[in-house]
């Protein structure tokens, strides 16, 4: 099974790189993110509550990874609703499961999330951890908001980041930290393409053993 597994925390630029990694090697793709994401969006929709586990475990169970819909997905409210359902054991079991059975495709796969080389695929092919500081991501959330048009502010954005991070990094199930056979790729001062170029290589190099 050839599973490239890519973690780190939001707005690191793992979305963007696995994006470049999976068409480079024509690997299929699953941002998990958005599987938490679709869940909590599925609950918001029906006004079923976000903290009662065994409703949001029934709807991460009947979860369709082919309907998943990024531009719908992205809003800031569903990731905040995403992070919070994302501590309940029995909606990440239902969602490993199909995560897993994705990453058994062929040629290959490309994962991306909090816990895809700790949990999910601990046998990936290559496991890459990206991070950057809050700063920098809080200005890149901030520069792609202003590009899209909309209007935010760095602060509330920063805090948002160390919140989410506090939560993802903090939680007793699967909490966000690299694997011990993870390659470390800091992009506060690297630029997408050479981080693209790194990872790259890693992968080249496994791919020939
Ligand atoms: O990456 P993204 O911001 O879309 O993820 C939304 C939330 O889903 C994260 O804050 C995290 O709590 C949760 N998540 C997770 N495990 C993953 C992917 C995402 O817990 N593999």
């Amino acid at each position: 099974m050839k599973t490239i597994a890519i973690d780190g925390p939001a707005a690191a630029g793992k979305g963007t790189l696995s994006r470049r990694i999976a068409e480079e090697f024509r690997f299929h793709h699953l941002d998990t993110g958005l599987t938490y994401r679709a869940t909590a969006k599925a609950l918001l929709d029906r006004g079923l509550p976000l903290d009662d586990e065994a409703v949001a475990a029934d709807v991460a169970r009947s979860l369709d990874l082919g309907g998943l819909d990024r531009a719908v997905l992205s809003a800031h409210a569903i990731g905040e609703a995403a992070s919070k359902i994302a501590v309940m054991p029995s909606v990440r079991r239902a969602l490993v499961e199909a995560q897993r059975s994705f990453a058994a495709r062929e040629p290959g796969t490309v994962l991306d999330g909090r816990d895809i080389g700790t949990v999910v695929c601990p046998d990936a092919l290559v496991k890459l951890y990206v991070t950057a500081s809050p700063e920098v991501r809080a200005r890149r959330r901030l520069d792609e908001i202003l590009a899209a048009g909309g209007s935010a502010d760095f602060e509330t954005i920063l805090d948002d980041i160390i919140r989410r991070d506090e939560r993802d990094m903090g939680r007793a199930d699967s909490p966000l930290k690299p694997a011990d056979d993870a390659h470390l790729l800091d992009t506060s001062e690297m630029s997408i393409e050479a981080a693209f170029s790194a990872a790259k290589s890693f992968i080249d190099t496994a791919l020939k053993q």
